[in-house]
């Protein structure tokens, strides 16, 4: 069989980071494509080598046409859909994140649609947004998505009820992923990303402040990419749509995990106790039956690894903490 080619939208953001990286290591040929033509993120977690083993195109997820044209070129046979704006682009500019969101998704599907059935399964990043808020430690399952609070989590919703009608009409298999608060290396935009940025502020031996408290379900960026690349393999028909849980933990167990393995830390890194609208644990049974075990990578190593990486960056001279203005 022939090397299968996989196109990643949004790859030179964090999640699509860690999905490029699995990929190229798994032998998989990778198209990259950005309205960004800057792989600062690949850089954290890869090095040039690896990195000019894939195949950059710059373009916008709103440009059906180019999406499509790409797609029939390059014999793409795998999409893993992560382009998009995060909570406050959608809130600040909601037309804006709906043509991103929204109609950037819809794009894909018509790339898919127009391949003439090479591309058998479009997977793209839904969200926990899709949620409303739940009482502390109640397991949610995917059946209860509803009341969302947040533009974003509306089209996120959308998304899916458009994916389940492009199999009803058109037979393309998708699967929709759900995290909730994904870290690591590289992410560095949206209010979930203080945890990381807690970490690499005290790596620098500054402090900072997460805007938010209580438990959340914290998924590590190798167990969030895991789940994008099984999905995009598995032999799954229809329109899935799967919860991602990795770790329910407070903000709190993140700080004392920091101040652990980084003692001048201690004090340094607060946070206002305001959970966030949204469930704290996703229950995750559905992905497990239908691609089996899935890795849970626990926060302490979650956070070790994350520690270890941006102080290695750090000691070379190549930690950019300009997120940690921002
Ligand atoms: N990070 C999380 O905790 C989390 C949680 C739930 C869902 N998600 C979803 O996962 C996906 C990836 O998230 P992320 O954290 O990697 O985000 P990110 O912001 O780091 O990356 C998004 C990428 O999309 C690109 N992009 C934005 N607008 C575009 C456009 N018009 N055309 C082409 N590319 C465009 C950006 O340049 C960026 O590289 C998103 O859809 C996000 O909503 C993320």
């Amino acid at each position: 069989m022939s090397q299968p080619q996989f196109l990643v939208t949004g790859a030179h953001g964090f999640i699509g980071a860690w999905v490029v990286k699995r990929l190229l290591a798994e032998g998989a040929g990778v198209f990259i494509f950005d309205k960004s033509a800057d792989p600062h993120r690949l850089r954290l977690i890869m090095d040039d080598a690896e990195i000019a083993q894939t195949h950059v195109i710059e373009g916008d997820i709103t440009d059906g046409e180019q999406v499509s044209a790409l797609v029939q070129q390059h014999d793409i046979t795998h999409i893993i859909h992560l382009a998009g704006v995060q909570v406050p682009v959608c809130r600040a500019n909601p037309r804006l994140g709906a043509m991103i969101n929204v109609v950037g998704t819809v794009n894909v599907f018509e790339a898919a649609k127009n391949s003439g059935g090479r591309v058998q399964r479009v997977v793209y990043a839904s969200s926990a947004a899709v949620f409303g808020e739940a009482e502390e430690g109640r397991a949610v399952s995917e059946g209860e998505a509803g009341s969302m609070t947040t533009h974003y989590g509306a089209f996120k919703r959308c998304n899916e009820d458009n994916a389940r009608v492009y199999f009803l009409d058109n037979g393309i298999s998708s699967v929709g992923l759900r995290p909730l608060t994904v870290y690591g290396p590289g992410r560095d935009f949206g209010m979930t990303s203080d945890p990381t940025k807690a970490m690499k502020a005290a790596v620098v031996g500054r402090p900072f402040h997460i805007r938010f408290g209580g438990k959340t379900d914290f998924l590590y960026a190798a167990d969030c990419a895991d789940a994008f690349i099984r999905s995009a393999t598995a032999n799954l028909t229809g329109a899935h749509v799967f919860n991602l849980h990795g770790a329910t933990e407070h903000v709190a167990d993140v700080v004392t995990e920091i101040e652990n393995l980084l003692p001048a830390a201690k004090g340094t890194i607060t946070f206002t106790d305001t959970p966030i609208a949204m469930p704290s644990v996703l229950d995750d049974t559905a992905i497990v039956a239908a691609l089996g075990a899935v890795p849970h990578t626990p926060l302490a190593q979650g956070v070790r690894e994350t520690v270890a990486r941006f102080t290695q960056l750090h000691a070379a001279g190549r930690l950019d903490t300009s997120d940690l203005d921002a």
